[in-house]
C-alpha cells in the first residue's frame, strides 16, 4: 500500500458502530495503519489516535458517537497531543459543520474515502495541537454532493478497490468468519435511509478481485465467508465494459433501478456479465475448501429463481436469507419506495421455501414511518404471524436529514404510539421465533462454533463420603470438589440459528454436530452429536 508513513509508532483505539459494512470497512482500515507500525489498544485513553467508525441509520447510533466524542473532548483539555477522528456515514452525512461544532475532531473522513485515512492520521499528528484547533487545519476528505458518480467516472482508477485489494491474510487474524465486499453503495433511494447519500452509488468488485479474495481467506483459516452488499443480489458485472488501470481491473458502476424490473436470470444475463447467481456458483465451485458461503443482505425485489437454483444445487451455500419487508401494509411500502407489495413479498418467500426447504429467512421492520396507521400497523402484524421469520429486527422510524421521507413527510406517529407498536411486533415476533426454534428440537444440526459464551457456567460435583446405608443422620457428609468448569460454546447453524452447548475451547472455528435438546425464542440448546448426520 503505498502512502506517508506516521513520523513514528503510535498508539491508536478504533471503535465500530453500525452495520457489516463498517465492521469490514475497520478490519481494512486497520490492517492499512498496523502495516504503517500502529499499535492498536483496547483503553482509548492509552491512544495517541482515537477513531469512531459510525453509523448515521438512525439518530441513536450518531447520539452514541455525540457522547464519545464529548468524552474525548474533555480528556484532550489535559491531552491536547491526541487526534480525535470521526470516520464513516456520520463524517459523510454530517460534513465539516460536526468539526464546527465539536473542535476536538481534529479529522473527518468518508466511507468512500478511506484509503486516504493513513494520509490524514499522517498530516494530524504533524500539526500542533494549537493549529488543529483551527477549522481550517482539520484534515478532512468527504465525497460531499459529488460522490454519486456518473457511469463515465468509473473509467478513473477506484482507490476504494485498492483498500480491499490490501487486506491482510494473516492467519493471526482470520479464522472463523470473514466479511467480502461485493458491492459498495445503494441505487434504491428507499424514503427512509440515509445509505445511498453516505455511500455513494452502487459499485460491482470485479468478481476475479472477489474469488482470489475468498480464496486466500481460507487459505488464512476462515471456515466461512459472508459475502455484503446493501442489496447483494443486485450484483451485476460487465465484462465487455471492463476497464483496467495500472493492471488492475476497475469496479463497476451499478444501474439506478427505480422501477420494477422483470427478474433477472441467467437466461436473460448476457454472455459476457456476472449476475449474482453466477458469482454465487462460481465462489462456491472455484473455492471448494470453503466450507460456508453466505450473503447478506437481499433485497426483496429483483430476487431470482437463478439464484435459488444455484443455492439448492450447491450445498455449501448457507439456507439463510436476511430479506427485509420493512413493513406489512402495501401503502406503506409505496411510501417507503420499496417497488414491491406484500402479495409479491410471499411470492418470494414461497419461492424460497420451495427451493430451500430448510432455509431459515431472517428481516427488517420499521415501525411508526410517517402516516402510518393502526391499520397499517395491524397488516404488519398479520405479516409477522404469517412469515415465519427466525429473527427480525424492528426499528422505530428515525427521520434523517437528507433522506426524502425527511422532507416529503412529517414524522407524525407519537413517540409513544412508536414504542408501543414497536414493543407488540416485538412480542409477536418472539412468539413466531419461539415456534420456529422449538420446530428444531430433536433434529441434528451442523454448527460453526464461533466463541465461548458469556454464561459459561461452572458445575459443582457433589460427593457424598462416610455414608452409611440405612443410617441415614449418621455421618453424611457431601464433600465439595474444587470447581469443575464446563466451558459453553456458542455457533451457529447455517441457517444462522444460534445453538449453545458444552465442548472443549479448542472447537472454537470448527463445524461440528450438535443433537438439539431444547429451545428458547433466540436460541438452540444441544449437546455435541457422536453420529455426524449433516442437515
Ligand atoms: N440494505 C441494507 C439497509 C441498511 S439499513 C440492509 O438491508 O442491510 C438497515 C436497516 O435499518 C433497514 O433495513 C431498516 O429496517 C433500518 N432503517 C434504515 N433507515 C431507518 C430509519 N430512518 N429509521 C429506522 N430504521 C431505519
Ligand atoms: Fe437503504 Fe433501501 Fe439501500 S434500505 S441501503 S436505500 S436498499
Amino acid at each position: 500500500m503505498s502512502g506517508p508513513m506516521p513520523s513514528n509508532s503510535r498508539n491508536i483505539f478504533l471503535e465500530t458502530f453500525g452495520c457489516q459494512m463498517n465492521v469490514l470497512d475497520s478490519e481494512l482500515v486497520a490492517s492499512q495503519l498496523s502495516a504503517l507500525g500502529m499499535h492498536f489498544v483496547d483503553d482509548w485513553k492509552q491512544a495517541d489516535v482515537v477513531l469512531y467508525n459510525t453509523c448515521s441509520v438512525r439518530e441513536h447510533a450518531e447520539q452514541k458517537v455525540y457522547s464519545r466524542v464529548g468524552r474525548v473532548g474533555k480528556h484532550k483539555a489535559h491531552n491536547p497531543h491526541v487526534v480525535l477522528g470521526v470516520i464513516g456515514c456520520m463524517a459523510e452525512r454530517e460534513g465539516r459543520d460536526v468539526a464546527r461544532r465539536y473542535p476536538q475532531i481534529d479529522l473527518l473522513c468518508g466511507p468512500g474515502e478511506l484509503d486516504k485515512l493513513p494520509m490524514l492520521i499522517d498530516n494530524a499528528l504533524k500539526t500542533s495541537p494549537h493549529r488543529r484547533a483551527s477549522l481550517s487545519t482539520k484534515q478532512v476528505a468527504l465525497q460531499g454532493n459529488t460522490h454519486r458518480r456518473t457511469g463515465t467516472l468509473a473509467a478513473t482508477e477506484d482507490h476504494l478497490e485498492m483498500l480491499d485489494l490490501s487486506r491482510s491474510f494473516s492467519p493471526d487474524e482470520h479464522h472463523g468468519s470473514a466479511y467480502v465486499r461485493i458491492t459498495r453503495g445503494c441505487n434504491k433511494f428507499c424514503t427512509f435511509c440515509v445509505v445511498p447519500n453516505t455511500r455513494g452509488p452502487e459499485v460491482h468488485r470485479p468478481p476475479d478481485h472477489i474469488v482470489d479474495e475468498c480464496k486466500r481467506l481460507v487459505d488464512a483459516g476462515v471456515v466461512e465467508v459472508t459475502l455484503i452488499g446493501q442489496t447483494v443480489n443486485h450484483y451485476h458485472y460487465h465484462h465487455g465494459a471492463a476497464v483496467t488501470v495500472g493492471g488492475v481491473q476497475q469496479p463497476q458502476v451499478g444501474q439506478v433501478i427505480r422501477a420494477p424490473q422483470p427478474l433477472a436470470d441467467s437466461h436473460t444475463t448476457p454472455q459476457d456479465a456476472t449476475s449474482f447467481a453466477q458469482l454465487l456458483a462460481r465462489i462456491h465451485d472455484d473455492v471448494p475448501d470453503l466450507p460456508r458461503l453466505r450473503f447478506v443482505t437481499s433485497y426483496p425485489r429483483d430476487f431470482g429463481d437463478d439464484i435459488l437454483a444455484v443455492m439448492r444445487d450447491r450445498p455449501r451455500i448457507c439456507r439463510y436469507l436476511h430479506l427485509p419487508v420493512q413493513s406489512g401494509s402495501n401503502r406503506i411500502l409505496k411510501l417507503m419506495n420499496r417497488g414491491y407489495t406484500v402479495e409479491k413479498y410471499f411470492d418470494l418467500l414461497g419461492r424460497v421455501r420451495e427451493a430451500l426447504p430448510d432455509a431459515q429467512i431472517a428481516s427488517d421492520l420499521i415501525c411508526g414511518f410517517p402516516a402510518e396507521t393502526d391499520d397499517d400497523h395491524a397488516a404488519t402484524i398479520d405479516l409477522l404471524h404469517r412469515a415465519l421469520f427466525k429473527n427480525c429486527f424492528i426499528f422505530k422510524y428515525s427521520p434523517r436529514p437528507g433522506t426524502a421521507a425527511y422532507t416529503r413527510f412529517e414524522d407524525d406517529v407519537p413517540e409513544e404510539t412508536k414504542r408501543q407498536r414497536n414493543n407488540e411486533l416485538l412480542t409477536v415476533q418472539s412468539e413466531m421465533s419461539d415456534r420456529v426454534h422449538r420446530a428444531m428440537v430433536g433434529r441434528q444440526v451442523r454448527v460453526l462454533v464461533e466463541s465461548i459464551s458469556h454464561r459459561e457456567h461452572k458445575h459443582r460435583s457433589a460427593a457424598a463420603t462416610g455414608f452409611a446405608t440405612g443410617v441415614p443422620e449418621a455421618n453424611v457428609e457431601l464433600r465439595w470438589e474444587p470447581a469443575r468448569t464446563v466451558t459453553q460454546l456458542t455457533g451457529r447453524t447455517d441457517g444462522d440459528l444460534i445453538v449453545m452447548f458444552d465442548g472443549d475451547e479448542s472447537l472454537v472455528g470448527s463445524i461440528v454436530n450438535v443433537k438439539v435438546e431444547s429451545a428458547k425464542p433466540l436460541s438452540l440448546f444441544g449437546q455435541i452429536a457422536q453420529t455426524p448426520t449433516p442437515v
